[in-house]
């Protein structure tokens, strides 16, 4: 007889910054130099689905990541996560002699976004989270989202904030072991979820700067880093859970496109100066901007991550005007088919010059249509990636 396969299937979900983590103030521990702050989007449109196994028959730790197989000792990031979660599972076997010695097999993890990887869409969040989150399942670690979080933010520091739904803070800490620098749950869906989203997919002529190389940059040559690191940011993060507490969306907007425009700031305050936003996603901020005009306050807030896509937050009441403006220059791009909402008639607020809008129509190739959503997932064994034997379906 074969030796027997474990496995727990789980999904995890993208979030997307509103207070940018930008800068580490430790490389090894990945701790960031300041907290940040994202709301978790909705798994019904962008989330990755892992299933984590385990057996006796495994010859090594092995990942699958989109068919394709990568050996995880050849990833430190991946080996990190991998040992603090085994050596918890053998504390636990140690601890409660019932339990099966797992620990010491070798993992085989499979691992899938269910949106088109070459939409340049930021997938390590969600895919360090599943990762974390499918291991903490299979070895049935009594973790809390919070204690979890330790480990993710290892694999990429903005995975930490994708263990949890609705509004989620990555409270930097103070000691230097990282213990403290972990993610927090500010508000949940409930509390405010008419919050929706638009995801313009801009189309890169080639991949940039990855964030981990970008920020390692940004915290060696630029002096405006260490001003918003120290005294920016703290502040800011007072005033977005405000914000988001008393669903105050005007202030979450004004705050959202601030820290947006800074952290773009820093970067092209960094020797040699990093461009992520290209005339595309410029071309957006004024599309936003004038949207927002047309209602004298704010009806729709943008940022930007390392890349040129936009992400647009706005609230349910407003989605008409916000989806009629989009669609109205965004006309060639894919996804409009999907979208639900009733257009608004008068095109007044579109008080965009020609060039404007040429750019965003020829430069946006996709809308995803989305809204704020939950953590994490345990899915049952149906969903799983792996066969009884443990190989990839
Ligand atoms: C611009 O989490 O990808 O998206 O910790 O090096 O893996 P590593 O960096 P990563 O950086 C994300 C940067 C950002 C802002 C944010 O998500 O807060």
């Amino acid at each position: 007889m074969s030796a027997p396969v474990y496995q727990k299937t789980v999904s995890a979900p993208v979030n997307i910054a509103v207070i940018k983590y930008w800068g580490k103030r430790d490389v090894g521990l990945n701790l960031p130099s300041n907290s940040s702050l994202s709301v978790t989007l909705s798994q019904n449109d962008l989330r990755t689905l892992t299933t984590a196994s385990c057996s006796a028959a495994f010859e090594e730790d092995s990942l699958w990541l989109n068919g394709a197989m990568e050996s995880m000792c050849e990833s430190p990031r991946l080996s990190v996560c991998v040992r603090e979660l085994r050596k918890s599972r053998l504390e636990l076997e140690a601890k409660n002699e019932s339990l099966e010695k797992i620990a010491n097999y070798k993992l085989r993890v499979v691992s899938e976004n269910n949106f088109p990887t070459a939409a340049g869409l930021a997938s390590s969040a969600a895919g360090f989270a599943a990762f974390a989150q499918a291991i903490c399942a299979l070895y049935e670690l009594p973790w809390t989202p919070t204690e979890l979080s330790r480990v993710a933010r290892q694999g990429s520091g903005s995975a930490c904030r994708s263990l949890f739904g609705g509004y989620v803070s990555w409270e930097m800490g103070e000691q230097p072991t990282g213990a403290d620098s972990v993610a927090v749950q500010v508000a949940p869906v409930e509390h405010w979820p008419e919050m929706r989203v638009a995801i313009l997919v801009v189309s890169a002529a080639k991949k940039g700067v990855s964030s981990t190389a970008g920020m390692q940059a940004t915290v060696a040559t630029s002096s405006l880093f260490a001003e918003r690191a120290r005294n920016v940011v703290p502040q800011r993060m007072v005033e977005m859970k405000n914000a988001i507490r008393a669903r105050d969306f005007a202030s979450f907007a004004q705050l959202t496109m601030k820290d947006s425009n800074q952290f773009h700031a820093v970067c092209l305050d960094t020797t040699p100066p990093i461009f992520y936003l290209n005339d595309t996603s410029r071309a957006i901020i004024r599309a936003v901007e004038s949207i927002n005009s047309s209602v004298n306050g704010y009806a729709a807030a943008y940022t930007f991550d390392a890349g040129p896509n936009a992400v647009i937050y706005f609230l349910e009441k407003d989605s008409d005007l916000v989806l009629t403006t989009l669609r109205s220059v965004t006309q060639n791009a894919e996804g409009w088919e999907k979208a639900d909402f009733k257009p608004v008639e008068s095109s007044e607020f579109l008080n965009l010059e020609p060039t404007v809008i040429d750019t965003i129509s020829s430069g946006v190739s996709r809308v995803i249509l989305t809204r704020v959503g939950d953590g994490p997932q345990v899915l049952p064994d149906t969903e799983s990636l792996v066969d009884t034997q443990g190989n990839p379906k």
